[in-house]
């Protein structure tokens, strides 16, 4: 075993001991309520990257929540590991459906239980004890820089404008970022795709109050029962999307990259049997992991509106609300994809109501070479640690930044993510397991080894 390595081993209860601060943190991004909580965390994170060993850590202030910078200049011509990470988490609710509270961690069954467990405390952390371990045994094998964003979970505005702003300092030769999940510990793979997202809100006004839906009921149409019919239509029979021109721009997987994702070992019965569910539902003629990954979707978050109190009240609401979700796909553009939507959404309002369609914060996809040297160099370090050669796999989820981070500082981004699907991040009860914890500490610094070895 390595010096490195022994450190890690020799420290690991430690680590595990400041993660659980880490997590005791409520850093709630969305919640105003919260903001004392993230601008903590923040410190802490700080603290913690010092602690490190890492220089000219700083607290660099946005309009929004803080980013945590810091770096560690080995030498200026060696290559540059920019890591990206976020302290942020989702917010807890429904508290209920907790078995012990999101922001008191606790140790059960190999896995530590906490909000931000694996999304993303317990994954970015692991880059700063990584960092602490190739520091204190004189293992660093090229320079290493830390952005660690408080708003990844709200749209990462504030962190896009700190990148265009700071594109001198940021220089660096590839961006690593650990927030992503793996096909299963004993079939490693890293993520080398991430959906765009566009998210709207539709707000679908009746009459002007809520009616007597004895005295009114029908003969007044009812937004509820409106909005259900409208997004009813939204999708065809085959799973279509039927928004007019949503495909367009829809990127055609090739044959052999399909061929490549079925042959992954999926474990379709495992998969209902973790989610409850006796059947998938996918688009006519593609795969759940495709669906899952290579195909662009259209969901309801969320829908309101009328009486939802205990009991009874008989009533013909003035609005409803739906929140919807579009996860896109190489090469749709989000803007384009609001436009479109927006204009389906007015052709379909039937003449009874009025609709106001809002959009929220949206993101690119992206997609990573698998023939880069960085790709090599996270593809053997996962080799070394797991004893097997990581699978090539596109992820459903977004990281909007991740095109940002191309399109404004020219970088990829290597998605080492070490979680798994069954961490149920942003639901109750997230967890992130011992073994991905510590097995990601171990994995990073050889992929430093690899990465400057080789560029
Ligand atoms: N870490 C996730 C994204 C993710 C999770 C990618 C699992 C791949 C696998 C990230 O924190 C996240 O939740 N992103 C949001 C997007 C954002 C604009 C709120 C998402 O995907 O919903
Ligand atoms: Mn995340
Ligand atoms: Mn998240």
């Amino acid at each position: 075993m390595d010096s490195t390595n022994q450190y890690i081993q020799a420290n690991k209860d430690r680590f595990l001991e400041e993660l659980i601060e880490l997590l005791k943190i409520p850093s709630v991004s969305a919640d105003p309520a919260y903001d004392q909580e993230v601008a903590a965390c923040a410190e802490v994170v700080k603290d913690a990257m010092e602690e490190a060993g890492v220089d000219h850590v700083e607290i660099c202030p946005t309009a929004g929540h803080p980013i945590v910078y810091g770096e560690k200049i080995v030498d200026e011509n060696l290559p540059t590991v920019l890591v990206y990470g976020h302290y942020d988490v989702q917010p807890a609710d429904p508290l209920e459906l907790w078995d012990s509270p999101p922001f008191d961690p606790v140790i059960k069954n190999e896995k530590i239980y906490a909000r931000g467990a694996a999304d993303d405390k317990g994954q970015m952390f692991m880059h700063v004890k990584a960092v602490e371990a190739m520091i204190a045994t004189s293992a660093l094998p090229c320079n290493v820089k830390f952005m660690i964003e408080g708003e990844e979970e709200v749209g990462s505005e504030n962190l896009g404008i700190f990148v265009a702003e700071n594109k001198e300092k940021l220089k660096a030769d590839v961006i690593l970022i650990s927030d992503t999940s793996m096909l299963s510990n004993e079939n490693p793979s890293i993520t080398v795709g991430l959906r765009g997202l566009s998210y709207v809100e539709i707000e679908l006004t009746g009459p002007n109050r809520d009616l007597h839906s004895g005295v009114y009921g029908g003969a007044v149409d009812n937004p509820i029962n409106a909005l259900s019919e409208m997004i009813a239509k939204m999708k065809d029979e085959h799973g279509h999307i039927t928004v007019d021109g949503f495909y367009d721009d829809v990127e055609e997987v090739s044959k052999a990259d399909r061929e490549a994702m079925a042959r992954a070992p999926f474990d379709i019965q495992s998969y209902k049997e973790h989610l409850g569910i006796n059947a998938t539902k996918v688009e006519n003629g593609f795969s759940e992991m495709e669906g899952a990954s290579i195909r662009p979707t259209l969901d309801v978050n969320g829908m309101w509106g009328g009486y939802t109190g205990e009991g009874a009240k008989t009533v013909l609401p003035s609005k409803a609300y739906a929140k919807i979700s579009m996860r896109l796909v190489p090469n749709q553009d989000p803007e384009k994809i609001t436009e479109l939507f927006t204009e389906y959404v007015q052709k379909i309002t039937p003449s009874t109501m009025s609709v106001k369609v809002t959009p929220h914060h949206g993101g690119q996809p992206a997609v990573t070479p698998t023939d880069s040297v960085a790709y090599q160099a996270a593809s053997k370090a996962i080799e070394t640690t797991y004893g097997k050669t990581p699978i090539p796999l596109r992820s459903g989820g977004s990281i909007p930044i991740v095109a940002l981070f191309e399109s404004e500082l020219g970088l990829k981004s290597i998605l080492l993510g070490f979680g798994l699907d069954s961490d149920a991040i942003h639901s109750p009860n997230e967890s992130y397991g011992l073994f991905n914890f510590f097995k990601g500490i171990e994995t990073i610094p050889h992929f430093f080894k690899n990465f400057a070895a080789n560029s």
